[in-house]
């Protein structure tokens, strides 16, 4: 009895096992059949010409400086992002959107903000959300996306290159990928 109480689990551990390894190569099979693309795009944003601080943060905390704003410091910005460092560099979109400075020290926000981009085989924007840091390469999650980027999964990097002078520039680098229904649809 007991043994072949012990034969049916083995049985059972075994079917488990061989399901699991089909499911696990179905989904890498999956992914790689995946669209995605992966590009860089550079922010240039202006104090008081792209970017303004529209309600001040709490008094006695960290001041405004390059890299930090006082906490509960509402941001608001639409900056061109064009293809290199260079702002002659092409211009091939915007980033506009707010900022609330949520960490104690001045140096993190949370930042919502919706990027509207004329690539060449793609148009469309992407809608991001997510943490940034002013000094830090920070990672934030795309929520989603219209026209083009329609049903887009992600994220982005942002990252500061040159942090000196009235204009503050920022790395994206972009990794989108398309869920399959996204592909069939189009
Ligand atoms: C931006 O404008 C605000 C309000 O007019 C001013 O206090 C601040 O000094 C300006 N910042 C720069 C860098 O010009
Ligand atoms: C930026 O681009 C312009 C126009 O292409 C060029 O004249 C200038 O030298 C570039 N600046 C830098 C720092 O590379």
């Amino acid at each position: 009895m007991a043994s072949s109480l012990h034969n049916y689990v083995l049985a059972i551990l075994l079917l488990a096992i061989t399901q699991f390894k089909t499911t696990s190569a179905g989904s890498h099979h999956h992914l790689q059949h995946l669209k995605s693309l992966h590009f860089s795009l550079f922010q240039h944003e202006t104090i008081n010409k792209t970017g303004y601080i529209i309600v001040d943060g709490i008094k006695g905390g960290a001041g405004v400086t390059q890299t930090t704003t006082p906490f509960g410091t509402l941001f608001a910005f639409q900056d061109p992002l064009t293809v290199a460092a260079n702002r002659s560099s092409k211009l091939v979109g915007i980033a506009e959107g707010t900022t609330v400075t949520s960490s104690l020290d001045g140096l993190r926000s949370i930042s919502i903000a919706k990027l509207t981009l004329r690539l060449k085989h793609h148009k469309g924007s992407l809608s991001i959300v997510g943490v940034t840091n002013n000094v830090k390469p920070s990672d934030l999650p795309v929520v989603g996306g219209t026209e083009d980027f329609m049903f887009v999964q992600g994220y982005i990097s942002t990252s500061p290159v040159d942090l000196k002078g009235l204009t503050v520039v920022y790395k994206i680098e972009f990794h989108l990928y398309w869920p399959p229904y996204a592909t069939q649809a189009s």
